[in-house]
């Protein structure tokens, strides 16, 4: 395996790792604060998280390389209601898509077809959880400071748990 590919797959499987354990702290934030479907959707995206870093320490170590498996930041624990929680999870994916996006560009350069043609499955899945980030956080736009509306996005937001899991 090329060893800058190796070493920013190694840095992908921190960020993954990051994400895992900052929606871990949201679901747990979330569960708290009596927003049950919230904390559910997060505690799900956690595990998410989770597999897309262990597919990336296997993929390594399946092809020759070495996975180090990093220490970790503790994540943000607190938040000033929903919006801020669901801005964060954007952000969040927003700068994992940076890195993979990083990934690609050194994949082609290297001609590294083999890893590139891995990566795609990153590729869509961060199109998908970015564009669920934003409806979500558009949502909450909309809804503002109404109790009965952040109620029913607490409520609503099951169903996107259930349809995932399909
Ligand atoms: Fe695996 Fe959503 O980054």
């Amino acid at each position: 395996m090329i060893a800058i590919i190796e070493k920013l797959l190694n840095e992908q499987v921190k960020y993954e790792a990051l994400a895992s354990m900052q929606y871990l702290a949201m679901a747990s934030w979330a569960d708290c604060n009596g927003y049950n479907g919230v904390a559910d959707f997060f505690y799900n995206q956690s595990e998410e998280e989770r597999m897309h870093m262990t597919k990336l320490v296997k993929f390594v170590n399946e092809r020759g390389g070495r996975t180090i498996i990093p220490s970790l930041a503790q994540p943000k624990l607190e938040f000033s209601g929903l919006s801020e929680l669901f801005s964060t999870f954007l952000n969040s994916e927003e700068t994992v898509t940076q890195h993979i996006n990083e990934i690609i560009y050194e994949c082609l350069k290297h001609k590294d077809y083999n890893v590139h043609n891995f990566m795609q499955w990153y590729v869509t899945e961060q199109l998908e959880e970015e564009a669920l980030a934003r409806t979500l956080l558009d949502k909450l736009n909309i809804i503002g400071d109404d109790k009965s509306g952040v109620y029913l996005f607490d409520r609503d937001i099951l169903e996107i748990n259930l349809n995932k899991d399909e």
